[in-house]
């Protein structure tokens, strides 16, 4: 459903994605592993619509995306889960959830009336907290709810960045234990981008290494997971939890 090839992208003088290609078919998730400043972020954010590449081409569903328009790309079904979350500290988690569908809102109201029941149901510990200021949930509850607000918008195709970031071993298992659960359930494939190697591998479909804004590695997760060469490159301290 999503091609990227020879994509190349640029801040400033900063020659950051350089010529990066790969694929993600319909209901999958596939993991981008790669250490800080790879250019994870930078990858993600192309797809989304925030930086727009210089050469190459991204197709979404056979068509190419509209670079850099923000806007349109989230119309078509693609959603941001920004590092560090990014939620509104002080609305309600009730309203935390319900802004992520304010672009479906006049159109569908007995749907996302629906997403919302059906969301809750996936995240039940969100379910006791609807009242409480996003901003006093633990690391863990608030990742969830960013999850969960991005399910709101219906899309084709999530985009998380390192939905594990400065969460305990423990919360990081939970979280990503229900990325497949999710992705089943409301029909959406996923980019998970990570730097925590080995809990991606173990949660993902298919997977990409990035080094320094290329693509160096790319197999089933699976296969990378038990491949030796991987796991003494790329399973260090970090990935080992
Ligand atoms: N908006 C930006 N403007 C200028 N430089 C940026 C911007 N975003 C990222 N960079 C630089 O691009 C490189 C890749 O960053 P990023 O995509 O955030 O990597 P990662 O997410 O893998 O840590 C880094 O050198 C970073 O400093
Ligand atoms: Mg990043």
């Amino acid at each position: 459903m999503l091609v990227l090839r020879n994509v190349h992208v640029y801040h400033g003088h900063l020659h950051v994605l350089k010529g990066v290609s790969l694929q993600v078919d319909e209901g999958k998730i596939v993991t981008v592993v790669g250490a800080n400043g790879a250019g994870k972020s930078t990858l993600l954010g192309t797809i989304a619509g925030v930086y727009a590449p210089t050469e190459g081409e991204i197709l979404f569903e056979h068509k190419p995306l509209p670079y850099g328009k923000v806007e349109q790309i989230v119309e078509k079904g693609i959603c941001l889960v920004p590092e560090r979350r990014q939620i509104f500290d002080s609305l309600s988690v009730r309203d935390n959830l319900l802004l992520g569908a304010y672009r479906r809102h006049r159109r569908d109201g007995q749907e996302v009336k629906r997403d919302y029941e059906r969301v809750l149901e996936l995240f039940p510990k969100l379910q006791t907290m609807l009242d409480r200021p996003g901003g006093l949930l633990s690391g863990g509850e608030q990742q969830m709810l960013a999850i969960a607000r991005g399910l709101m918008a219906r899309p084709k195709l999530l985009l998380l960045d390192e939905p594990s970031l400065g969460l305990a071993p423990l919360v990081v298992k939970e979280v990503m234990g229900m990325l497949t659960q999710l992705c089943d359930q409301f029909q959406t494939a996923m980019i998970l981008v990570e730097q925590n190697v080995r809990a991606a591998l173990q949660t993902a479909d298919e997977a990409y290494v990035l080094e320094r804004g290329s693509i160096v590695v790319h197999g089933k997760a699976a296969e990378l997971l038990a491949d030796e060469r991987v796991a003494e490159a790329y399973l260090g301290a970090a990935g080992r939890r």
